[in-house]
């Protein structure tokens, strides 16, 4: 049987993602599987944290364009140009993009309209290349600090030192 996955919404983020992160390695240990890995940190997030969306954009055009991968939450729209919206925004600048006030982020794309704030982390390959970036939308404003941005990218480093997957050219 899987382990549960503990409510850490009253923990130090610190100690929650140190916790993510010892729960990843036991749960992936000898998977090289990209699309495993985007699911069950999708799940591990969005139920530890209580998340509206979280989830992955894969990269199917290297520098144009991202698509929807596993993702929980409610429906995420299919496809986002790299520079449009966070995602994109962050894809095009391979780096993590905090947004305390989605209304205030010029060109955010609203798939749900409950979500006020966000954080979206780029995730590099074994290569170096981005091959997706991670997305998580909140409910709740100004959600996402240092904290968490050191958090994901240390959960996202996962895939860079275990998975290789070749994009179209
Ligand atoms: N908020 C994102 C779009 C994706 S969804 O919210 C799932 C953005 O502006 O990039």
């Amino acid at each position: 049987m899987e382990p549960v996955i503990p409510d850490l919404r009253a923990v130090p983020r610190d100690h929650a993602y140190a916790q993510l992160c010892d729960m990843q390695a036991l749960l992936l240990e000898g998977s090289d599987d990209a699309i495993a890995g985007m699911a069950t940190l999708s799940a591990m997030l969005h139920h530890a944290f209580g998340h509206l969306w979280t989830g992955f954009y894969r990269v199917v055009e290297p520098g144009r364009l991202l698509r929807v991968g596993p993702y929980q939450g409610s429906l995420g729209c299919q496809d986002i140009a790299f520079g449009r919206g966070v995602c994109g925004t962050a894809a095009a600048e391979r780096r993590t993009v905090v947004v305390a006030d989605v209304h205030a982020f010029p060109g955010h794309i609203t798939c749900d309209p409950r979500s006020r704030s966000e954080i979206v982390v780029p995730v590099f390959d074994a290569t170096g290349a981005l091959m997706a970036v991670l997305d998580i939308d909140s409910a709740v404003p100004d959600a996402f600090g240092d904290a968490d941005r050191d958090g994901l990218e240390r959960l996202v480093a996962w895939f860079a030192r275990t998975t290789y997957v070749p994009v179209p050219a």
